[in-house]
């Protein structure tokens, strides 16, 4: 140690803050072997100290004891590297841990850096992952004969997934507003809260912990929401089960229970661009300065606090009477408690994690953390990270970018987003995490696993993609000692997949927390699943060149190519004779001219025409999306990029989704093209949160509108008009201008007009029974039926034009059959539905047919509380609704169409769930569709593939416009 008195005639000013972002740590060891010393001196006897009052010292002590805590190195800085298989889980406890050990035997193992070339035997005990053996060896290890040996037969094991953004118990499923806590917005505090904490708005008895953990998600970063420029402090949790024992308490969710709690460590929620922007109107500019001037009054603190703490150490040792009187005399160590966590902050003390999408977002976040010296620990969502790259490394930060692996478009600052960008961040040597954000329909948590598993199907490699949500969001929390690996000394937290976890529908046989069992799975249920070992592959792109003269050629009305390699064809209609797995197609003038072995189809002359090889090629029907508002506005949360949004009071009249089709360009529809969609159904557009009772007429349109108009001189469909010079773009893309009338009973019904369900089926009832118009309810309105409208009513009652009801709820179910019972003619169809598994056999009976959304469903509102939430937990909704017999396909769920391209993928993990053939899981996105829908028939498009577009990682070849006999899509790219 140093010269006191010295110190304390010229404190130096703490050097970190100008120094910039690495010398804060070397810094702070110092100043914290200083303050932990100086107490001791204090008890020590010197004489001066004798004459000082007992009190006064006694506070000095006590603040200096405060400094020495101030000064506490960095979380992160000192993090332990060995593995110590001694170390116990502090989550451990003798009352309700881990009592028996368990030994996985024969486990095919990815340890959160690679996956081990041969099988593993691992045991864990109280709650640690105590050794990891080779299989072979298996006789000799096990010391403890009270084990319980589970042979897992060569299944994969994972560490325990890790989230790094989620507010799932920062709410509470079902969320209803009294528990709603996730954004601290009272004008009172504005856009800087970093002095409030997720901590206190957790809920232990929120159910959804153990859905999620069902999953295999077992660590969770739960965040405050993203209104605020500083949101306040994160939370890490594990996603424990209730313990029907003991109490629901918060303290025994946190991943760090068992800490000390001064040691734990501390992340700070950030939030750049729209989000602060739109909520405290502040322009970017605005919110910098804020930000600023809030990390200048932390600095500022920050220099009193060690200004003060170096003075009062020196006053310490010197004995100086009247320095530490006056050291102590207004309050002694200079704090504040809405400032602390921002000092800590630039003390390093706090992980910091900023939600910032944009680039110039980016930026402008690294200027400020330089200029006050702090470190950005992650980038959430980031969607136009991948933009720069190269700035996001070079910053020697080391931030990690937690993003979406398709969720995008919803809004400016997400609209520049690419499906390629974990691998092109990887590739630039930027940790990749995925994150879920939440546990509704389309961002659920349950299935993080599936985001890591599409960015690998956009080229991130195998084990970048396993390590996005094991490993790198792990190390990126600093709390890569504990969580993110397999290994010994690790918490055991692991899951053992049915299937290679990134195959499509991998779905945990079991998961471990802190080595407790948390699914009621037995022996006899892991060994009755079959398994999928290898990774399914990731998209397979043509050289430009080649892809240049394939779609050259292809674009000719009188193309004439060959397709060999074609392993699959899932059109009823198309199933060729022969019994065999590599077939060969000839596309000529855009019509099958023959698909079969190529002895039968390839002449045996020599043959110029194009040819295509492909290795896994694939014949599907083009694809029937039934989308949130694909094709009206580019991005939902801008009304000014398209139609508009449907909102507030009813219309005064009724609103057609063929009115402001806007069918092309989109980025949604790129993603549809690329998903193989030839057609798709928009009603008009609602946003998410915004209720809506009489929501409009959807219609089908097509993708990919042919752009010629003169070619169809052979096969034009009998009832379509013949091309004709004038004809537009919307002549060519608009199928059938009116699908159905769309209107929604329950919670996104409530309107002014309708205030309630009942007012909503009242209503219903009243303009079925007598065609009255179902905007004029309110007293105030003009009454005078406007005859337009009442023909559509009258066709709705009459069952000419089918009417469709967004519904989640059973008991509205319920009503909607009984109102299906009085008006028998009506074509009733139900969206969404939910619950409808609920009432399945009733829906049957009534012969309603469901556009179902509840693939994946969370009982997050109210209305869904009952929802099936599906393997492992309970039985898959799709399942229960296709064996009671109801009609069935599927639909889009939520509001934001960016992952339309993954309707094939869904049907695959439909089939999956619900036990189906592959032309089954097809049929829900086509046939099925079309038929619920009146709509005539998919037209006979088709669409070749390399690979299986129910599996991940098929990109489309080729699509064909049957009716027109035109490729209207070659090899489309991804954005
Ligand atoms: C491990 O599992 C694989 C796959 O089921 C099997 O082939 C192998 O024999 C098993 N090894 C041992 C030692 O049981
Ligand atoms: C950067 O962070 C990633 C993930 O958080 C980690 O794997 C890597 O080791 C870190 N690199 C350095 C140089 O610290
Ligand atoms: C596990 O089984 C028990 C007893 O059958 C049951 O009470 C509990 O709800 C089940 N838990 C889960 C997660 O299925």
């Amino acid at each position: 140690m140093g010269q006191p008195a010295e110190l304390g005639r010229s404190p130096p000013v703490p050097t970190s803050r100008r120094r910039g972002l690495y010398l804060i740590p070397a810094v702070i060891i110092f100043l914290w072997t200083q303050f932990a010393l100086f107490p001791r001196l204090l008890s020590s006897d010197l004489p001066a100290t004798q004459k000082l009052s007992q009190h006064r010292l006694e506070q000095l002590e006590r603040h200096l004891q405060a400094c020495s805590a101030l000064h506490r190195p960095p979380v992160g800085y000192e993090q332990p590297t060995g593995l110590n298989v001694n170390r116990g889980n502090p989550r451990w406890s003798a009352k309700t841990g881990q009592s028996q050990a368990i030994v996985l035997r024969n486990a095919t193992l990815f340890d959160g850096d690679h996956t081990l070339d041969h099988p593993v035997d691992i045991t864990f005990h109280k709650g640690i992952i105590t050794q990891i053996v080779p299989t072979a060896h298996q006789d000799s290890h096990l010391d403890d004969h009270d084990a319980l040996v589970l042979d897992l037969e060569g299944r994969f094991v994972t560490p325990g997934l890790v989230d790094m953004h989620s507010h799932h118990i920062a709410g509470s499923s079902p969320d209803v507003r009294a528990v709603e806590d996730v954004n601290e917005i009272h004008p009172d505090f504005g856009p800087l809260t970093p002095y409030v904490k997720a901590l206190d708005a957790l809920k232990a008895y929120d159910p959804v912990a153990a859905i999620v953990a069902s999953g295999g998600v077992t660590s969770s970063l739960i965040l405050p929401g993203s209104a605020n420029i500083m949101g306040g402090e994160a939370v890490p949790v594990k996603n424990v089960r209730r313990d029907e024992a003991g109490e629901e308490l918060v303290e025994e969710l946190l991943l760090e229970h068992g800490v000390p709690k001064e040691q734990r460590r501390r992340y700070m929620k950030m939030a750049c661009g729209e989000n602060p922007k739109d909520v405290y109107g502040h322009t970017r500019m605005g919110n910098a300065f804020l930000f600023r001037k809030q990390m200048d009054s932390a600095r500022q603190l920050l220099v009193k606090q060690d200004d003060w703490c170096l003075a009062a150490a020196a006053a310490s040792e010197t004995g100086d009477e009247r320095a530490i009187a006056d050291l102590v005399k207004d309050g002694g160590l200079p704090t504040d408690i809405a400032l602390e966590s921002s000092v800590a902050m630039l003390r390093g003390q706090v992980g910091i994690n900023i939600h910032c999408y944009e680039s110039e977002d980016i930026e402008a976040m690294l200027r400020h953390s330089e200029e006050f010296g702090f470190r950005i620990q992650a980038f959430h969502h980031a969607l136009e990270a991948w933009r720069v790259p190269d700035t996001i490394k070079n910053s020697g930060q080391n931030i990690t970018v937690a993003t979406f692996s398709h969720f995008a478009h919803y809004k400016h600052e997400a609209y520049d987003a690419t499906l390629y960008a974990g691998k092109i961040l990887t590739e630039h040597g930027v940790p990749v995490a995925y994150k879920s954000d939440g546990s509704n329909e389309f961002l659920n948590a349950k299935y993080l696993l599936s985001q890591a598993a599409e960015a690998h199907s956009f080229g991130l490699p195998e084990i970048q993609a396993l390590q996005s949500v094991t490993s790198i969001p792990a190390r990126s929390l600093e709390l890569a000692h504990r969580i993110g690996y397999a290994r010994p000394g690790y918490d055991a937290d692991l899951v053992v997949w049915d299937s290679h976890p990134l195959s499509n529908g991998a779905t945990p046989l079991q998961v471990y927390i802190d080595g407790r069992a948390t699914l009621n799975t037995t022996i006899d249920q892991l060994k009755s699943v079959p398994t999928t070992m290898s990774a399914p592959s990731s998209r397979l792109q043509p050289l430009l060149t080649e892809r240049t003269s394939i779609c050259d050629q292809a674009s000719r009305a009188d193309a004439n190519l060959i397709i060999t390699g074609i392993t699959k064809a899932l059109i009823p209609d198309l199933h060729p004779q022969s019994n065999t797995d590599n077939l060969t197609l000839v596309l000529s003038g855009g019509r099958i001219a023959c698909l079969g072995p190529a002895t039968e189809c390839l002449a045996p002359a020599a043959d110029d025409r194009t040819a295509i090889h492909l290795q896994n090629g694939h014949i599907l029907p083009g694809l029937t999306a039934v989308t949130a508002g694909l094709g009206l506005q580019d991005i939902i949360m801008e009304p000014s990029t398209g139609d508009g949004i449907v909102s507030g009071p009813a219309p005064k009249t009724i609103i057609y989704a063929k009115h402001g089709l806007h069918p092309g360009g989109s980025k949604d529809l790129q993603r549809a093209k690329l998903g193989g969609i030839t057609t798709a159904i928009t009603a008009p557009l609602v946003t998410d949160g915004m209720p809506v009772f009489l929501r409009g007429i959807s219609v089908a349109f097509k993708v990919s509108p042919s752009s010629t108009t003169t070619t169809t001189t052979t096969t034009t469909a009998a009832d379509e008009p013949s091309p004709r010079e004038n004809q537009t773009l919307l002549d060519r893309a608009i199928l059938h201008p009116d699908v159905g009338l769309h209107i929604h009973i329950g919670q996104t019904g409530k309107t002014e007009n309708t205030p309630t369900v009942s007012a909503q089926i009242g209503l219903l009832r009243r303009f079925l029974a007598g065609g009255h118009h179902a905007s004029s309810s309110a007293p105030s309105s003009q009454t005078h039926p406007d005859d337009v409208d009442a023909e559509v009513y009258t066709q709705v009652s009459n069952g000419t034009l089918p009417l469709i009801i967004h519904v989640l709820n059973r008991y509205d179910i319920l009503h909607l059959i009984q109102l299906k019972r009085d008006f028998p003619d009506t074509n009733l169809i139900l969206f969404g539905a939910t619950e409808a598994p609920l009432v399945a056999r009733e829906l049957a009976a009534s012969r309603i047919p469901v556009l179902f959304t509840g693939l994946r469903p969370n009982p997050d509102t109210w209305e869904v509380k009952e929802a099936f939430v599906g393997d492992p937990l309970t039985e898959p909704g799709l399942k229960v609704l296709v064996e009671a017999g109801v009609k069935v396909g599927l639909a889009q769920a939520g509001w934001s169409d960016s992952g339309v391209h993954n309707l094939g993928v869904d049907a695959g993990f439909a089939a999956k769930v619900a036990g189906l053939s592959e032309q089954r899981a097809v049929d829900l996105v086509s046939r099925e569709v079309q038929e619920i829908l009146h709509l005539g028939g998919g037209g006979g498009d088709f669409v070749v593939y390399e690979g299986n577009p129910l599996e991940w990682g098929a990109s489309v070849v080729l699509t064909v416009d049957g009716a027109r006999s035109a490729v209207v899509e070659c090899w489309p790219e991804a954005s």
